[in-house]
């Protein structure tokens, strides 16, 4: 087991911004993870739980214990992809389509790592990791073992999962089970795939060149942390009702939209963001992406608070010039 004090953060969140924790923890195996609940159990310092940091903003350093697993492996047999919460996700779409299973490919480049991917229901393109997930295998802090829990238990919506709400907290994800598929059933009417492919000349493509679209998209329009520190997404598109929809696209031709439900509609807070003037924007030393209006970035030497102001201050706008309230999607801490 790794443990470090007084230890800086800057490594371990894709802002790039510098906090330090009071104590730094990292499992590698279940036997570390069951010190480490022993650990949190018996202490009274508040912790966190990360993953690789993908999703986080540091507001302040954190006087408590940060928990993070380097549980390594996979393994795969017939459609099941067995991988531990410390792989990289990516890596997981990679030895998927490698061993000519599909599902994954539409997720591809989503940066972070497995155990994140259950706890965060990690989305884009159309697909969901809910639609993968077969069980979350977990150690509960409370009751100190070990758990299967099935996919459906988990409370997965959009961005959503109790483990983020209800569950807060309470388990260390060990591993996931995810189930493939090995008849490919492409996903491609979401965002411009299609028109990716065409760029592409490939009428008929296999899963291996839907992840070559969607990675050509998300290097266009998203900013590379290593260059510019950024979390993807900032904020979660709003869900509204009908008439709410309805209004808004009698007043803006084109408005671009998704349905949820029969009374429901999503709409994308980057168009919203962007109809405010924001994209390519500043404040300070946060700013806003120019290529994708959703991306809050770390310009050089931001600090948390000053990504927060750039928030609140567009929460603001998007609020007085359409009436809708977004919500970061980002852990605030
Ligand atoms: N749009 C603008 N201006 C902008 C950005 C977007 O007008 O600055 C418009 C686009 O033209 C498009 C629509 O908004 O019509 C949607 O944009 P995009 O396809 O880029 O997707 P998104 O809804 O902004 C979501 C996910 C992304 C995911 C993409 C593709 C959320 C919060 N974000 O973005 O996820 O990659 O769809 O599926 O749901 C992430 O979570 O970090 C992430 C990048």
């Amino acid at each position: 087991m790794r443990i470090e004090e007084n230890y800086s953060l800057r490594e371990h969140n894709t802002f790039g911004i510098e906090a330090k924790c009071r104590r730094y923890v990292e499992y590698s195996s279940s036997k570390e993870a069951l010190q480490v609940a022993a650990m949190l159990r018996e202490s009274s310092t508040p912790y966190i739980i990360i993953g690789g940091g993908s999703n986080l903003l540091l507001t302040k350093d954190f006087d408590g214990i940060v928990v993070h697993s380097a549980m390594k492996g996979r393994r795969i047999s017939g459609c099941q992809v067995v991988a531990f919460s410390g792989e990289t996700w990516d890596d997981v779409v990679v030895a998927s389509l490698e061993a000519g299973l599909s599902g994954a490919e539409n997720l591809s480049l989503i940066p972070g790592e497995v155990g994140a991917s259950a706890v965060q229901n990690i989305g884009a393109y159309g697909v969901e990791v809910k639609d993968l997930i077969e069980y979350v295998w977990v150690l509960d802090i409370v009751e100190g073992r070990i758990r299967g829990l099935k996919g459906c238990e988990c409370g997965y919506g959009y961005r959503q999962s109790h483990f983020k709400e209800a569950w807060k907290d309470r388990f260390l994800v060990m591993g996931v089970v995810y189930r493939l598929s090995s008849v490919f059933n492409p996903r491609l009417d979401y965002g411009n795939i299609r028109q990716e492919l065409e760029r592409m000349g490939v009428t008929q493509p296999t899963a291996q060149q839907v992840r070559e679209a969607v990675i050509s998209i998300r290097q266009a329009k998203l900013p590379d942390p290593k260059v510019e520190g950024n979390a993807g997404s900032f904020f979660k598109n709003p869900v509204v009702g009908k008439e709410v929809y309805e209004r808004l696209a009698a007043d803006y031709d084109g408005m671009p939209h998704y349905p949820v439900d029969e009374a429901h509609e999503k709409i994308p807070a980057g168009w919203l963001i962007d109809q405010c003037g924001w994209k390519g924007k500043s404040l300070g030393r946060a700013g806003v992406h120019d290529k994708q209006a959703l991306v809050l970035v770390n310009r050089g030497g931001a600090t948390g608070l000053e990504i927060v102001a750039l928030c609140q201050t567009i929460q603001r706008d998007v609020y007085d010039k359409f009436g809708i309230q977004i919500q970061p999607e980002v852990n605030i801490v």
